[in-house]
């Protein structure tokens, strides 16, 4: 859904993004530049996706996606796997927490059947519980992909036309924005990219159409407020004209 800047909440004379999408991204360079295990390196960023959460959640941020796991992360190896599962176990019993006093929403997008049954019942958990919060509402991106999810969608789509709820020439983009993950959210204003590397990896594809993009050259868990404040002004003295002059 694409809105102009002047729709954004405003802090002092900065626009503030409504949405804001993070690619969590350069934990394993992290670790490896300490040597340590990538795995040290995932529980640090773990650590930094909290504190930026909270911080998005104190300064009006409205939604918040992170990308934490992809459908691709499952070729990793084995024990890097495990270790993430692990990870977002703890850290979504953490989330029950410490989000909640927080009146944070937490959402999941992408396909979390996938998951340990254990890390499921967690996922429906902390859902259900926060789904009366009214602050920000925090999408984390788990077994996500956007290719996965447009085609999830189109084939939603299909199953309503066959059964007689939904004719094709009526769709509009607004009218199969509603089959994604995100439907009823508005799209992101800015996402953002640390560690250097400058792509989507199919994060949000449909979404981004018209998203500010900002990269920066700092691994994800060195990945400071003060970076989020940098990324939030560079949003801010952008113009966005949405295809128009
Ligand atoms: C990409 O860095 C990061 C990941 C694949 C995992 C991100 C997950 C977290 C930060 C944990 C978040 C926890 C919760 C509960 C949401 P990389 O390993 O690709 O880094 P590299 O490119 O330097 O190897």
């Amino acid at each position: 859904m694409a809105g102009s800047k002047k729709q954004a909440g405003e802090q002092g004379s900065l626009v503030l993004p409504t949405h804001i999408g993070i690619i969590m991204d350069g934990n394993g360079r992290w670790a490896q530049k300490r040597f340590l295990p990538r795995s040290a390196g995932h529980r640090a960023g773990a650590q930094n996706f909290r504190t930026i959460t909270r911080y998005c959640s104190k300064i009006g941020i409205k939604y918040l996606t992170v990308y934490a796991f992809s459908t691709e992360n499952w070729s990793r190896p084995m024990e890097e796997v495990g270790a993430l599962m692990r990870l977002f176990k703890e850290y979504l019993e953490e989330a029950l927490r410490d989000f909640m006093d927080e009146n944070i929403r937490v959402r999941f997008i992408g396909d979390v059947s996938a998951f340990p049954s254990e890390l499921q019942e967690l996922i429906q958990e902390v859902e259900e519980a926060s789904a009366p919060k009214t602050g920000m509402v925090l999408n984390l991106a788990m077994n996500y992909g956007g290719r996965a999810e447009i085609t999830r969608a189109a084939k939603a789509f299909a199953q309503d036309v066959a059964q007689g709820k939904a004719k094709p020439e009526d769709l509009t983009e607004e009218g199969f924005s509603r089959y994604l993950y995100t439907g009823g959210q508005p799209d992101p204003d800015l996402i953002i990219r640390p560690s250097g590397e400058e792509r989507l990896s199919n994060f949000l594809l449909w979404q981004s159409a018209y998203a500010e993009f900002v990269y920066f050259d700092i691994l994800w868990p060195d990945f400071k407020t003060k970076d989020l404040d940098q990324a939030i002004a560079i949003y801010s003295s952008r113009q966005r004209r949405f295809g128009g002059v």
